[in-house]
């Protein structure tokens, strides 16, 4: 299948590490031109060195932080100096903390509310005019399984998340005239440095710990970035073209329930 991605300007957010730099390493080997943006530079610049070179593709690195509207302005600004405009965004970014109720403060919350969906709003709202000037856009927000179900130990994740997932389809009614979709990605348990972190609280070795937390996914396993990227790099494609509006696990069957 011609995933119609050649020549593309793909831009994703969060993509040193995990499931945003497959992403970019998937959109890349489909001919996108890929910018990718991380905080910490020789993490970025690494990672946009090896989407080159496996991809003979042309990529750019952007140091930004999705949180700070200034640094969201200029990364897409630079994007749309080099190649003209924007054709799909992949909005990703770091999670919220774990952690109790009662241990959450006002910052907390004011910090999972910036990370989680103004960051999504400001890259949204910096894109669309290049996407609506074209009539052709993909945006996809990369959230989380607690979208559709509450994960225990992710109290912000669990009320911040589905609100972005309310800006999402509100913006699919909004931006679907211009033949632009909008959709969010829920990623259930997915091999990435995230994910290996709780081996550290769970005392356990990574490999115990990734075998004990794939157990009980229906597939009996966790997820690689490479598998989530590929259901990305299909929304994200021409091919997708009627798909807007949803919210879509990307989860071994994680989420129980039925839609
Ligand atoms: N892995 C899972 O199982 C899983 C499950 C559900 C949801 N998620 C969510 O999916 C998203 C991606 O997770 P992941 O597992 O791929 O993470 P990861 O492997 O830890 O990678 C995180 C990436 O985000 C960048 N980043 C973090 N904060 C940023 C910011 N403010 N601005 C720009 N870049 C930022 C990091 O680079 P710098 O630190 O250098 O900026 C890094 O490139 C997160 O929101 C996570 O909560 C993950």
């Amino acid at each position: 299948m011609d995933l119609g991605l050649r020549g593309k300007v793909a831009l994703v957010t969060a993509a040193s590490k995990g499931m945003g730099k497959a992403c970019a390493m998937a959109l890349a080997a489909e001919g996108a031109r890929v910018a990718m943006c991380a905080r910490t530079e020789a993490d970025l610049k690494a990672a946009a060195d090896e989407v080159r070179t496996r991809t003979g593709a042309e990529v750019l690195a952007v140091p930004a932080d999705v949180t700070r509207a200034d640094q969201v302005a200029d990364l897409v600004q630079r994007v749309t100096g080099a190649w003209g405009g924007v054709d799909i965004l992949i909005a990703n970014a770091g999670g919220p903390p774990r952690g109790p109720f009662e241990e959450m403060s006002d910052e907390h919350w004011q910090a999972a509310f910036e990370i989680s969906l103004l960051s999504v709003v400001r890259l949204v709202r910096a894109v669309l005019p290049s996407m609506k000037a074209r009539n052709w856009g993909r945006i996809l927000t990369i959230q989380s399984s607690s979208v559709k179900q509450p994960i225990p130990e992710l109290l912000l994740s669990n009320a911040v998340r589905p609100g972005t997932h309310g800006l999402i389809k509100t913006l699919a009614g909004h931006v679907g005239r211009h033949n632009i979709t909008v959709n969010t990605l829920c990623p259930g348990r997915i091999l990435t440095d995230r994910l290996l972190s709780g081996a550290k609280s769970a005392g356990l070795p990574q490999e115990e710990y990734v075998r004990r937390v794939g157990a009980d996914v229906p597939l009996g396993r966790v997820g690689t970035p490479e598998e989530f990227a590929s259901v990305a790099v299909f929304l994200a494609s021409e091919r997708a073209s009627y798909v807007t509006g949803v919210a879509l696990q990307v989860d071994g069957g994680l989420v129980r329930g039925l839609l």
